[in-house]
């Protein structure tokens, strides 16, 4: 079974109700694991030598990687900012052959909830840019590690959902995370 590294920075994933839900049925997918960050960096700070090893392991045991996180203030919440900043830049500027050249090539899906309405970030809308636009620096940051880019799963009026749309956008992560594993699953062509 391939494996899915689902990385969640969510800042209080207690208060959550659209990433907690959409956690839940992330768990239902073999061969996914979701790590809460917030809960094992609950300073904020991630060393980039003593936990970037471990998280460097991490990365590089999994086949696909996903980020998952709410949009705060038109970005990512500080920690995923924190996580880049130590694990990536370990992984490729200081231990770049080791590390970075071989996690190159591992395809990666952002996974976002924001909480205003797909019309404000759409053309003309209340929020000025779009969230493909919003998410430039993501992808340029999957671009320069080597990680293909898969197409987001985005959640709009993340706090307004009802029962029935929660659910709904549980269903629809679930497909979100089965197509990502189905279309970035390389099947190994020496297995009989
Ligand atoms: C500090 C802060 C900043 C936020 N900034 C944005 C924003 O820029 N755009 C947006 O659409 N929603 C914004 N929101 C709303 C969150 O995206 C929304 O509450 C979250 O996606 C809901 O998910 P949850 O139930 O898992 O917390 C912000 C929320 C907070 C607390």
């Amino acid at each position: 079974m391939t494996q899915t590294l689902i990385l969640l920075f969510h800042p209080n994933i207690a208060k959550s109700k659209a990433n907690a839900a959409l956690q839940a049925a992330a768990h239902t997918i073999p061969g996914a694991q979701v790590v809460d960050m917030q809960a094992r960096y609950p300073s904020g700070h991630i060393d980039m030598h003593t936990d970037g090893e471990a998280e460097a392991r991490a990365l590089l045991e999994a086949d696909r990687i996903v980020l998952q996180f709410p949009i705060q203030w038109y970005s990512t919440p500080a920690l995923l900012k924190a996580w880049q900043d130590a694990v990536l830049t370990r992984m490729y500027y200081i231990h770049a052959a080791a590390e970075g050249d071989r996690l190159a090539g591992t395809p990666l899906m952002i996974a976002a909830t924001a909480g205003n309405t797909p019309s404000a970030y759409g053309p003309g809308g209340a929020n000025h840019f779009t969230i493909d636009e919003l998410m430039a620096p993501l992808k340029a940051t999957a671009l320069r590690c080597g990680l293909p880019w898969h197409s987001p799963h985005l959640v709009f009026r993340a706090d307004r959902l009802k029962p029935a749309e929660l659910a709904a956008a549980q269903e629809s992560y679930v497909r979100a995370l089965n197509d990502f594993i189905a279309t970035t699953t390389i099947l190994d062509q020496t297995a009989a």
